[in-house]
């Protein structure tokens, strides 16, 4: 949730850091702050609110000049965004500069030890924790790495650590468990961060380190090795990420930005996945062989937020197509009951990010249990595509906008060629998988189509920007859809939504709805059409505000709603990836006219990596 970035090499690492911190910005923006080793001492600056304030704060570059540098943007978990909680943080000799990523959960006990040593502290934080026992054992051991080490192996919780020390100038050491770190090789200089979004402007290379590995590196070299002091021989990647997908371009939000990259996203999940000849389509890296998917009988899915909708969207097609029982789960409650894994079950995670810590969780959970689970990410390298016994990539590109709208479309792609393999291996005829197979390939440009109606979708999301509350309805999959559309509106523009299905809103919701309340309905021609005109006629009774989505051509509606938003006509497994994009849309539109920050809404992270 927070971000770090670390430089070793020749340039001068400030403004490197700086310029890295503002790439992952989108990742925590309560305060800030960096340390660079200069001259045997430690210089550090922070800043409470944006990257921008603490390079204000900085002093003359020749001031700041070094090659050695750590830094951070924060979200806070523990103590308040302000200056002193801010990282880096020091140690009791004020020797060393840290920064961290994560939860320390023994931190109380820790400094009470601390404390019994005469350890002092500043803050309540537990990064100052952590870095009174980083240092305190690498005074003890006189040794960098293994000073590290030893600390490390006191604490409970998770962490991903860059470090400097006065005493090795030239080194700076990292390590992580169960919080993203990557080291990024360049040309005789290293840089360290929790997102290669800060660093590919200068390098490709990377190496995603593993939970219980310590990293230390000078200019010319780097050293890795577990907890225990063994040597790893790690495995060097390549990042696909383009530079464009980190920059905004001429849009003036990252979110606008993915809103139109669907185009694109959206084909690139399923490009080179399609089978023509034999009417399916193919997940090369589920490592799971056709005659044990035959075998399946029920399936898990299991993610928060935005891939928690789109996994209920995939339960509707699998069950629809394959007729596999689908049971969606939320990541953070399935981790704390006691699931029930019948044998034969497959269980999937579906995350953008692959690192929130609740889905992290309860993939573990449910391994644990025997069972095979398969991640649906997006980050190359995450944890959880890592620690997944097999899976597949939604290839939607760096997603940069806190609310998540082209990963959710990537997500219920790839979920359509998962109903089709599943569906197509039991009763679903070829002649289906052809129809499929043909209209996926019209998706982009149905996307493209939707997209033509922004500026329509904009002035209607002036005419609701004062509300207070809205209603999102839809019945089948399109209530997922509602759900997704609610959740986009309330995280970036601060209003009061919900998503309901549509049927259900006579059982209470009804009571909410008068002139003030806008409702917004998926109402699509498909097999339940008929069901849900009923209930905006219910709505309009109650002079409800409806703006519904439409299919092109339904005229009947416009005696119901007071605007349309018509979207083209596709097979009813593709209708959530043209329905969401007008939704997406509003949201964005009701936020930018509130005024809001629409890339980082208040109080929310791009990955919620603690629980
Ligand atoms: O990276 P993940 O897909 O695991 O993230 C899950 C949620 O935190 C995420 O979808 C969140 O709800 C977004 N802010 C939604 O826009």
């Amino acid at each position: 949730m927070c971000g770090i970035v670390g430089y070793i090499g020749k340039r001068n690492a400030t403004p490197i850091i700086v310029e890295g911190l503002k790439r992952l910005e989108y990742r925590g923006y309560d305060s800030a702050g960096l340390a660079i080793n200069k001259d045997g001492k430690l210089h550090i600056y922070k800043a409470v609110g944006k990257i921008t304030d603490l390079e204000r704060s900085l002093p003359e570059p020749n001031v700041t000049f070094s090659n050695i540098g750590i830094g951070h943007t924060r979200w806070a978990t523990h103590g308040k965004p302000n200056k002193t909680n801010a990282h880096p943080h020091t140690g009791q000799y004020g020797k060393i500069a840290l920064v961290h990523n994560g939860i320390i959960e023994n931190y109380k006990q820790l400094r009470q030890k601390l404390t019994t040593e005469g350890h002092q502290f500043n803050t309540e934080t537990d990064t100052e924790v952590l870095a009174h026992l980083v240092e305190y054992f690498i005074e003890k051991e006189q040794d960098f790495t293994s000073g590290v080490q030893k600390a490390l192996k006191l604490v409970e919780g998770t962490f991903g650590i860059a470090v400097i020390h006065t005493d090795y100038p030239e080194n700076i050491v990292a390590a992580r468990k169960g919080s993203p770190l990557i080291l990024g090789i360049g040309n005789e200089e290293f840089f360290i961060t929790s997102d290669v979004a800060a660093i590919i402007i200068h390098t490709k290379k990377v190496i995603y380190l593993k939970d219980g590995e310590v990293v230390n590196l000078n200019h010319e070299k780097f050293e890795i090795t577990t907890l225990d002091n063994e040597a790893v021989k790690a495995k060097i990647s390549e990042v696909d990420w383009d530079v464009s997908s980190i920059e905004k371009g001429d849009y003036e939000h990252f979110m606008l930005k993915e809103i139109y990259e669907q185009v694109t996203s959206v084909e690139n999940a399923f490009r080179g996945r399609l089978m023509n000849k034999l009417s399916t389509a193919r997940l090369g890296g589920l490592n799971i062989t056709g005659n044990e998917l035959r075998k399946v009988k029920k399936i898990q899915i299991i993610g928060c937020g935005t891939s928690w909708h789109a996994a209920l969207i995939g339960k509707n097609m699998i069950e629809s197509l394959a007729r596999i029982p689908v049971e969606v789960e939320y990541a953070s409650e399935y981790r704390y009951r006691n699931p029930i894994i019948p044998e034969d079950t497959l269980v999937f995670v579906i995350s953008q990010s692959g690192e929130t810590a609740d889905t992290l969780a309860a993939l573990r959970e449910a391994q644990a249990r025997g069972a095979k689970v398969l991640g649906i990410t997006n980050v190359v390298g995450s944890t959880i595509a890592r620690e997944s016994d097999g899976g597949v990539y939604i290839h939607a590109g760096a997603e940069i906008g806190v609310a998540s709208t082209k990963a959710f479309t990537s997500q219920v792609t790839v979920l359509c060629l998962l109903a089709l393999i599943l569906g197509r291996m039991k009763h679903l005829s070829a002649q289906y998988g052809i129809k499929f197979l043909k209209e996926i390939k019209r998706i982009p440009q149905k996307i493209e189509k939707v997209l033509n109606l922004n500026e329509e979708i904009e002035r209607i999301a002036a005419t609701i920007k004062d509300s207070k509350n809205a209603l999102y309805l839809g019945r089948g999959m399109h209530y997922p859809v509602a759900l997704e559309g609610a959740l986009k509106l309330k995280e970036i523009s601060y209003i009061h939504a919900e998503g309901y299905p549509a049927a259900e809103m006579k059982h209470g919701p009804i009571a909410l709805i008068d002139e003030k309340m806008p409702v917004v309905a998926i109402a699509l021609k498909d097999a339940i059409y008929d069901k849900i005109i009923s209930n905006l006629q219910e709505v309009k009774a109650r002079n409800g505000h409806i703006i519904a989505i439409a299919t092109e051509g339904d005229e009947n509606i416009k005696d119901l709603a007071e605007h349309v938003i018509y979207i083209p006509e596709t097979m009813d497994i593709f209708q959530p990836l043209l329905s969401v994009v007008p939704l997406q849309l509003l949201a964005y539109h009701v936020a930018h006219l509130r005024g809001f920050n629409v890339d980082q809404p208040r109080n929310l992270a791009k990955s919620v990596t603690v629980e």
